[in-house]
């Protein structure tokens, strides 16, 4: 990972890394604020209040929208063109261009949310934007790419760091992924149909939803993974050959898994077998990775008692860890069974959510923030206020979505001596209360870490410009006395 630490600033575009950034905290608390009102419907359902906006329906998609497209795509791309440009010692091609995807990004995130509110959705999970913003996305998407591409094209290093083999894998499996699972027939500007019927249209669907997960959640955050926790550590990553192992297996394994969405359902058996035996094989490369990334500090464990934003780095690749684990285990088509209509799914995505995405990109923000502003962070102490809020948090959501998922499902398939199903529907219901209300309080404690961040970031920015104005008084006065 070579690169000059005393290259000027104007040599790369920190602006555009900056303005994601911000966009990025500022999609976070409100996606992460829409998820714990989304929560606390289910805990408390008076709080729909009956206003069709924020049903719990409709509010569900817009916090995953905001919380992966806002938060989580606006981290990567952030993150994405400061590591291309700072390994590659090149500069972005064009501002004009960057700043194209800014607003292209953040301006269709924003009428996805709202067009969500107001009732119109494609009905797709993850893909639920209508027909004219999927156009939009595909034009922002060609201009990232070549952002990205040409800083490889144009950089003065003989080699691309590993970092951004993962991030180009990510944009380029987005763009295939977001083309074909959103063919579709439009019949007016807000309404549309898919190209495809029945099994078909669900096996696409999930062809998508699966990879997105694999290529936008994880692919793209392995790549935040190699570059700052290396940096962070002061090392070098463990073994630069098992990384370029990882990459290949990652990819070539998660193209097959979607129909593990789809088990039991009108899929032909061997194509739900297939993709629990990929997700299996996945187990290797997922966990290859993150022994790379956890063993990256070996000979530094001391540094997990004085860096807290070591902590949050390396606790986001022990989530990783546990939630990679915990996917192929679910893929078994008979502990799907169990698990599949239940919250035990919308655990393990929070393990991974919370655990592994959020957790990167904070650590990563932690790292990035102050050297964007050329300062110091505001506060340390705050940021570990901020981690054992947001570990608190993660144990909570998780560990009463495990009771709930798992009662539940039990709950559904027991039986009397008589072969009669114990439980009423309602009953399930009924159970599920308790464990909603500690997720809603976990969900809280997160919240509260993400809001105490911000804080801290906006102290950071302006402590920098105090000590840039301060620096330029002291400068103006020297030269009047000259
Ligand atoms: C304060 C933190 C959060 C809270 C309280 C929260 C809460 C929720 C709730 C209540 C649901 C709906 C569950 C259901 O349908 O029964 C949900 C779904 C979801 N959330 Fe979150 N969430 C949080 C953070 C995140 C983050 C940071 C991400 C991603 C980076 C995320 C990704 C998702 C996804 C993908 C789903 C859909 C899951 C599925 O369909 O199986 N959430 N969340
Ligand atoms: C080896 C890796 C993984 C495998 C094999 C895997 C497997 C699975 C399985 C079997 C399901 C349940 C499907 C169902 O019953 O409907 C699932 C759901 C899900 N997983 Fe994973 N998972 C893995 C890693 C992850 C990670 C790291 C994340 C997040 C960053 C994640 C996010 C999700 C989401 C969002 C869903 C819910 C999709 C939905 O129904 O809306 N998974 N995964």
């Amino acid at each position: 990972m070579a690169h000059s630490a005393a290259a000027p600033a104007e040599q790369y575009n920190y602006d555009i890394v900056r303005k994601f950034t911000i966009m990025a905290m500022v999609w976070g608390v409100l996606g992460m604020s829409a998820g714990l009102y989304a929560a606390s419907e289910l805990a408390w359902p008076f709080l729909n209040f009956d206003i069709p906006q924020i049903t719990f329906g409709r509010l569900r998609p817009v916090h995953t929208t905001l919380v992966i497209f806002g938060f989580g795509g606006c981290a990567l791309f952030a993150t994405s063109y400061y590591v291309v440009q700072r390994t590659c010692q090149a500069r972005l091609p064009s501002n004009v261009l960057a700043d194209f995807t800014f607003y292209g990004w953040n301006v269709g995130v924003l009428l996805g949310v709202l067009s969500y509110m107001a009732g119109f959705s494609q009905g797709k999970e993850y893909a639920e934007f209508e027909w004219p913003l999927d156009l939009a996305i595909v034009a922002v998407w060609v201009v990232y790419f070549y952002n990205f591409v040409s800083v490889i094209v144009r950089r003065s290093q003989p080699h691309i760091y590993v970092a951004n083999w993962f991030y180009l894998a990510f944009i380029l499996a987005t763009a295939i992924l977001h083309i074909f699972n959103n063919i579709s027939v439009p019949v007016s500007l807000t309404k549309s149909y898919s190209m495809y019927a029945g099994v078909q249209d669900a096996m696409t669907q999930w062809w998508y939803g699966h990879n997105a997960v694999g290529f936008f959640l994880t692919a793209a955050f392995l790549g935040m993974m190699y570059y700052f926790v290396p940096k962070q550590a002061g090392r070098p990553v463990y073994s630069y050959r098992l990384s370029i192992i990882h990459f290949w297996a990652l990819i070539f394994l998660y193209m097959w898994v979607g129909a593990h969405h789809l088990h039991w359902t009108a899929l032909p058996d061997w194509v739900s077998t297939l993709s629990a035996t990929f997700s299996v094989l996945l187990l290797l490369p997922s966990w290859g990775g993150m022994i790379n990334g956890i063993m990256t500090l070996s000979g530094a464990w001391d540094k997990l008692r004085s860096d807290p934003i070591m902590l949050f780095l390396i606790t986001s690749m022990s989530f990783y860890g546990m939630s990679t684990f915990e996917g192929p285990l679910m893929s078994l088509k008979s502990v799907n069974a169990l698990s599949h209509y239940t919250d035990w799914t919308i655990g393990h995505v929070h393990s991974g959510a919370l655990g592994w995405v959020a957790l990167v990109s904070f650590g990563s923000f932690y790292h990035l923030f102050p050297r964007l502003y050329d300062t110091r962070i505001h506060s340390t102490k705050l940021i570990y206020v901020h981690f054992w809020l947001a570990t608190v948090g993660i144990v909570l959501y998780i560990t009463s979505m495990w009771v709930a998922g798992i009662g539940q499902g039990l709950m559904l398939r027991g039986f009397d001596d008589y072969g009669n199903l114990a439980y009423s529907f309602i009953e399930t219901v009924e159970f599920l209360h308790k464990p909603y209300v500690w997720r809603a309080i976990g969900g809280a404690f997160f919240v509260a870490g993400i809001l105490l961040m911000a804080y801290n970031l906006v102290m950071t920015a302006l402590d920098a410009r105090r000590e840039r104005s301060k620096l330029e008084a002291k400068l103006a006065a020297k030269l009047a006395r000259t």
